[in-house]
């Protein structure tokens, strides 16, 4: 079947590692079953995976991607959690367990035509939802949800202020839509103009460049960036306020501005992915409030090289979604 695959680990040229090709059907194992994939999306992750991160080179070939959306074995039309849970483990929040992994870490990925799961982890697709939006849900729009809604403390009937750090990512931007569905006052930066100008026409209350200082202190930031805006981000709260940080693109070690937490009561908080319930939740906001997943790009999965240049070169404001 046609695949994206990790064939080599490149840290400074992840596309060198990338084969769009055939590659071998899936494998059920007990308890799992197939999805026929009708489109998926690309994440950072997938090459941070082409640079070795999460993937040593013994796990190699390895079918890239988190997201998809499909029909099921049983012919029902489903959303994949991408989290898989040590079964072992028997329940609570597959987030916190140490044995979980994403697909395409260690079992293959959802960029194909096929893929396998456990049953469990697959949530119905509501009618309302196109295969393309629903594909955009799992990993970035999963993380933004927890992130937002369940890590950021604010009050759940609006009225909170936050930041997005990094307007045109693929969290960034659930972030930002989610925080305006939630009723939240939401600021976003950006290195770019247009993604700032784009930030606004989706509803951002304010748009500034890169570490600018803005009007008023915020009660959160949605960190993804890292390195380069860590000290922004900490500048940017009030007393008492949270950094809520699921990523570090841009490097993970900046100066800890360890003075201003503990002297504001600042707190950082982390947080990965979200459960399969919070993905249901997910689903269901999106289904009532008729929010959707900004998508930047879909083409097919034979062009999947085309969109991974546009994800390593930075130049997406949205998703990237792929067709078999
Ligand atoms: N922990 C989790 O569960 C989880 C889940 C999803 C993603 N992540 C992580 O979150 C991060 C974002 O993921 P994504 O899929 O949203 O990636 P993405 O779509 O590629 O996000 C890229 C964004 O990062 C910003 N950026 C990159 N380098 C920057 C720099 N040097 N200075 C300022 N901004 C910079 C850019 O914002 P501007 O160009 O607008 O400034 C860009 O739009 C990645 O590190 C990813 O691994 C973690």
């Amino acid at each position: 079947m046609l695949a994206a695959a990790a064939v080599s680990i490149n840290p400074d040229d992840p596309l060198a590692g990338l084969v769009v090709g055939d590659q071998p059907e899936p494998v059920v194992p007990e308890g799992w079953t197939t999805v026929t994939v009708r489109a998926a999306a690309l994440n950072h992750h997938d090459l941070f995976s082409l640079r070795g991160v999460g993937l040593p080179p013994e796990r190699l070939p390895m079918i890239l991607g988190c997201d998809a959306a499909g029909v099921s074995a049983d012919g029902d039309e489903v959303i994949v959690h991408a989290v898989i849970g040590d079964p072992a483990r028997g329940g609570g929040d597959e987030t916190l367990d140490p044995k979980r992994t994403l697909l395409s870490e260690l079992h293959p990925g959802t960029l194909a035509e096929r893929i396998a799961v456990p049953r469990g982890n697959l949530v119905p697709k509501p009618a309302a939802l196109s295969w393309e939006e629903a594909a955009c849900l799992p990993t970035a729009w999963l993380t933004a949800y927890r992130m937002v809604v369940n890590r950021a403390g604010l009050p759940a009937g609006g009225g909170g202020t936050l930041l997005v750090q990094g307007a045109g990512g693929g969290v960034s931007t659930a972030a930002l839509v989610i925080g305006k569905a939630a009723g939240h006052t939401v600021f976003v930066t950006s290195r770019g103009e247009s993604k700032r100008r784009r930030a606004l026409e989706l509803g951002a209350d304010l748009a500034v460049e890169s570490g600018a200082r803005l009007p008023k202190r915020v009660d959160a930031v949605i960190e993804t960036v890292g390195a380069a805006t860590w000290s922004h981000s900490v500048r940017s709260l009030r007393p008492g306020g949270r950094i809520v940080c699921s990523g570090a693109t841009s490097g993970p070690n900046p100066p800890a501005e360890l003075n201003r937490i503990f002297f504001l009561q600042l707190s950082v908080i982390g947080s990965t992915m979200g459960t399969r319930g919070e993905l249901a939740d997910l689903v269901e906001l999106l289904d009532h409030t008729g929010t959707r997943p900004l998508i930047d790009d879909v083409r097919p999965l034979t062009d999947a090289r085309a969109s991974f240049e546009r994800l390593a070169d930075g130049e997406v404001f949205g998703k990237l979604v792929l067709t078999p």
